[in-house]
């Protein structure tokens, strides 16, 4: 991290600021880009000394490993192989098909595959495991970036650990504005939570979702003809398949606490606390329906007066839009001047909801 920053600077994404881009990068700076997930803080991989910088300037304990982003002209696992990223060697024929599926149906997306590392990766990188996790992302200017730039980057969710994930540049100013010299604004991000993290086992092929995201986990079961297995269900004490280690309890937090409601706003408009325990002011986030129709029944039935509502896709029932707006209605209810926030409880197993579910679950105690 370079103290001497005072402020970064936000450039609107073109042919100029991608060359300065590239040319910080090649320098061994981060620079925060845009994805279609959520905006990165970047580093070429190829440099300890910029991946040393992604960990000061995130705060990221060293544990906590990184994904790797690349661009292939044809995604499929043979032009994978041409990154020399990843060993095949502990990989059966039938996890190369798999693999190979996945890439071909979800590249460039919101997918990230943990393989076997060859040597070319380095450890910081990794934090040591045996195994990288590459993506390719969709989003055009970060695709542009790694084309001009010809060499992989590793990008870790430019937000200060175990904060809220960025999805406007703006949102990175808030989170790293102090700490790095550049941030590339390719507009809001489109999905609005992280890429889901597969890893397929090196011997059998079988799927593990170790972090719900973008890609819904049914559509990975259509593409594979199978039932994908949850991160629980991994055969324990593998060396070969570490848990991931960011999947960490208390993630994407706001700075006020969050706490979820027990039941959906709709059903059950009763206050979540008792008269005694009353606040002065909530933030309440809802997932359809109209704020000001909420506002008013929450003040009602809660008995607050000073309510600030945030509903992630008023009355369409749409989780997709949902997740795009999930981030920054949590960046907002934080702003406010509310005591105490409630989320609704999400029950969804499918879609984008899954990934809703998650993310709520971590932010809140
Ligand atoms: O959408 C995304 O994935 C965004 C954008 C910027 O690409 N990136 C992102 O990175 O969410 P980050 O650092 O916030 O989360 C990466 C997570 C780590 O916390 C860790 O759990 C998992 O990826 N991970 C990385 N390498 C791993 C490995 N070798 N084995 C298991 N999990 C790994
Ligand atoms: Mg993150």
């Amino acid at each position: 991290m370079s103290g001497s920053i005072k402020k970064s600077r936000i450039l609107i994404a073109n042919d100029s600021s991608l060359l300065e881009a590239v040319k910080l990068l090649r320098n061994q700076q981060v620079v925060a880009i845009p994805t279609e997930t959520v905006y990165g803080l970047a580093g070429v991989l190829s440099s300890d000394t910029a991946l040393t910088k992604i960990f000061e300037a995130k705060e990221r304990p060293s544990f906590d490993p990184l994904i790797v982003h690349v661009e292939l002209e044809k995604p499929s696992f043979a032009e994978l192989m041409k990154t020399k990223l990843v060993d095949a060697d502990p990989l059966s024929d039938h996890a190369v098909k798999v693999t190979d599926q996945l890439i071909r149906k979800f590249w460039p997306g919101p997918l990230t595959l943990i393989l076997p590392k060859t040597e070319n990766v380095s450890d910081l990188a990794t934090s040591g495991m045996p195994t990288v996790a590459i993506r390719m992302p969709a989003h055009p200017v970060t695709r542009s970036l790694l084309k001009v730039l010809n060499e992989p980057l590793c990008a870790p969710s430019a937000n200060r650990f175990g904060r809220i994930s960025p999805t406007s540049a703006k949102d990175v100013m808030e989170e790293l504005g102090d700490r790095i010299e550049l941030i590339v604004d390719g507009g809001d991000c489109t999905i609005g939570v992280e890429s889901t993290i597969v890893m397929v086992d090196p011997e059998n092929g079988t799927p593990y979702v170790l972090r719900p995201g973008g890609v819904a986990i049914e559509d990975i079961e259509a593409c594979l003809g199978k039932k994908v297995k949850k991160q629980t269900e991994m055969p324990k004490g593998e060396e070969s398949m570490p848990i991931a280690p960011g999947m960490l309890k208390s993630h994407y937090a706001p700075e006020k606490t969050l706490q979820i409601l027990k039941k959906p706003l709709n059903d059950n408009w009763e206050p979540p606390f008792s008269v005694a325990e009353l606040p002065q002011s909530v933030g309440v986030l809802a997932f359809f329906g109209n704020e000001d129709e909420i506002k008013s029944k929450i003040q009602k039935n809660w008995g607050v007066s000073d309510v600030h509502v945030r509903v992630l896709a008023q009355n369409t029932g749409d989780w997709s839009l949902a997740a795009k707006n999930l981030f920054k209605a949590l960046r907002e209810l934080d702003a406010t001047h509310a005591t105490q926030l409630w989320a609704e409880p999400c029950f969804e197993t499918q879609g984008l909801g899954y990934a809703i579910a998650d993310r709520l679950k971590r932010a809140s105690i």
